[in-house]
């Protein structure tokens, strides 16, 4: 009896040390196998890039504040943003939409402020829209950002003629019109803008359009959409949503290439019908969050593939001009403005796709994330003379070393995050290669388990590496103007080097950047 007690207490003694130990131990083999000998394509800087849209707070609060403003600023645009934005290396920045681009009558947007006429945002909450920020602004903020402007003309309500002289009131050297006009607004020299959207989402708030139609309309309004001195321009024609394949079908048979340098695409990781909030999830909703952010890999690749068939040499680029996590807007705040808090489930939504960007870059060459202040995923928030980087934000800054690197070919064995019997890849990785040094991203989403990393160099001998993290203790752990520093990237001293392999541990819910040298 006594003995029966005894083992049975050994067996219980047994059990929850075995559940302890593999719960305190849990973790997943990976392997990387990166052939540093072997890069690809350049993965192009403006993959980096951002769209700001006339919306909610983004523009107006966000980047403008007006010269009269008391927060320190630069010709009416914040230096705050402007500096924080500077330290990511903005390649590019695409305005004014959006939706409201195919509203937007650029010429109601120059000459003195107080003349200019408003106009209603009826996309966006029907606010007054008064028109202080145009193209003056906005190329001014470019050149403050020091990055490369992204116009996206009106073809929803727009007109060839319209658009025409938006290209040439920008862009001509000589004398004419438009090029007199600028130079009576202030400006002499013509900025030398190249890219340039024609239309917006054409199959939604760009005209409800179908592919045909706009297809013969891209092709009337980029004909006149002119080359001036040294600037050619690169167009971009207005691409499908999401898995709309026939969308990018009828627009690849119908527009020549040589008249397409991109062909866009609108990609959002969101349930649309139950959006959930941005923060206080559930791991439900974080797992559903990155399963469908996983799912753009799938969506991009048969859009790629459409377009191979079309044009094998791709020499169109595919442009993902507007992607991000979308979620409930916050408490309180004007459901039309789209303002929504960041976390660290951001982070990775942002260093995923990103990863994936890299990896598809030789078809990929432009993306632009959604949206870069105070809307959507955004890697800054404001609130009157206060501002905050979002855990998006330091993605972009950790992931700068990849902008126009050599992508290197990666292979990765990685172990599972499952959930409720579904399951995803636990880690996401690429590599690049600059100036002889190479930048390794990985994302690990596991929330509970670690990743016991191995990184097989070959074709480069590893001298020394240093690497930075991104985590916190919660999922949803973010940045507010009270705790602005809640997830920061912080220094990663962990790993070793042997036989020219680097084995490291790669906590749960983190990303980390590894500089290899
Ligand atoms: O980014 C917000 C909106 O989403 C854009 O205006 C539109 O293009 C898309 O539907």
């Amino acid at each position: 009896m006594k003995n029966n007690y005894l083992k049975k207490l050994t067996l219980f003694i047994a059990s929850v040390s075995f559940l302890f130990i593999t719960n305190a131990f849990a973790q997943h083999e990976a392997r990387i196998v990166i052939n540093a000998d072997l890069g690809e394509h350049q993965i192009s800087r403006h993959i980096y890039g951002h769209f700001s849209e006339h919306l909610g707070r983004c523009i107006y609060g966000g980047y403008w504040v007006g010269e009269d403003s008391g927060i320190p600023n630069t010709r009416g645009i914040r230096d705050d943003v402007v500096e924080a934005l500077k330290a990511t290396n903005i390649p590019n920045l695409r305005w004014p939409g959006g939706c409201f681009a195919d509203e937007y009558h650029w010429m109601d947007g120059i000459g003195p402020r107080e003349d200019r006429p408003t106009m209603i945002n009826t996309h966006w909450g029907g606010v007054t829209e008064d028109n202080s920020f145009g193209t003056h602004e906005f190329l001014d903020l470019c050149e403050q950002l020091g990055t490369e402007p992204v116009i996206v003309g009106n073809v929803g309500s727009g007109t060839v003629e319209e658009l025409s002289n938006w290209v040439e009131y920008v862009n001509f050297d000589g004398v004419s019109p438009m090029a007199d006009l600028r130079r009576e607004n202030g400006r002499e020299d013509p900025w030398g803008v190249v890219y340039w959207g024609i239309g917006n989402e054409n199959w939604g708030c760009g005209g409800y359009m179908t592919p045909e139609y706009y297809s013969m309309l891209y092709r009337n309004y980029a004909t006149y959409a002119r080359n001036y001195g040294d600037t050619h321009l690169r167009k971009i024609a207005g691409g499908a949503n999401a898995s709309d394949y026939n969308w990018t079908a009828v627009l690849m048979r119908e527009i020549p290439h040589w008249m397409m340098w991109g062909l866009s695409l609108h990609h959002y990781t969101v349930n649309w019908a139950d959006m959930g909030p941005a923060t206080g999830f559930s791991e439900y909703r974080y797992f559903d969050k990155i399963s469908r952010c996983y799912d753009i890999e799938d969506v991009i690749k048969r859009h790629i593939t459409i377009m191979d068939r079309y044009d094998p040499e791709k020499r169109v680029a595919l442009v993902v001009d507007e992607w991000g996590a979308w979620y409930r807007v916050e408490p309180g705040t004007n459901p039309r403005f789209l303002y929504q808090q960041n976390s660290l489930r951001d982070a990775f939504v942002a260093g995923i796709s990103l990863n994936y960007f890299n990896e598809m870059g030789d078809r990929i060459r432009m993306a632009n994330i959604a949206q870069t202040v105070n809307v959507l995923q955004a890697l800054i928030l404001t609130e009157d003379e206060k501002m905050i980087m979002t855990p998006t934000y330091h993605i972009f800054e950790m992931y700068k070393g990849h902008h126009d690197a050599t992508s290197l070919p990666l292979h990765l064995e990685t172990g599972n995050y499952e959930y409720e019997g579904n399951s995803v890849p636990a880690l996401s990785a690429s590599a690049s290669k600059k100036d002889g040094s190479i930048l390794l991203s990985v994302v690990n989403v596991d929330p509970r388990q670690e990743s016991e990393l191995l990184v097989d160099l070959r074709g480069q001998d590893i001298s020394n590496y240093s690497s930075r993290i991104l985590t916190a203790d919660e999922l949803d752990a973010h940045n507010t103007f009270d705790n602005p520093d809640e997830v920061v990237p912080r220094e990663f001293n962990s790993g070793r080097i042997r036989n020219n392999e680097l084995r490291v541990t790669i906590p749960a819910k983190s990303v980390v950047v590894f500089e290899i040298n």
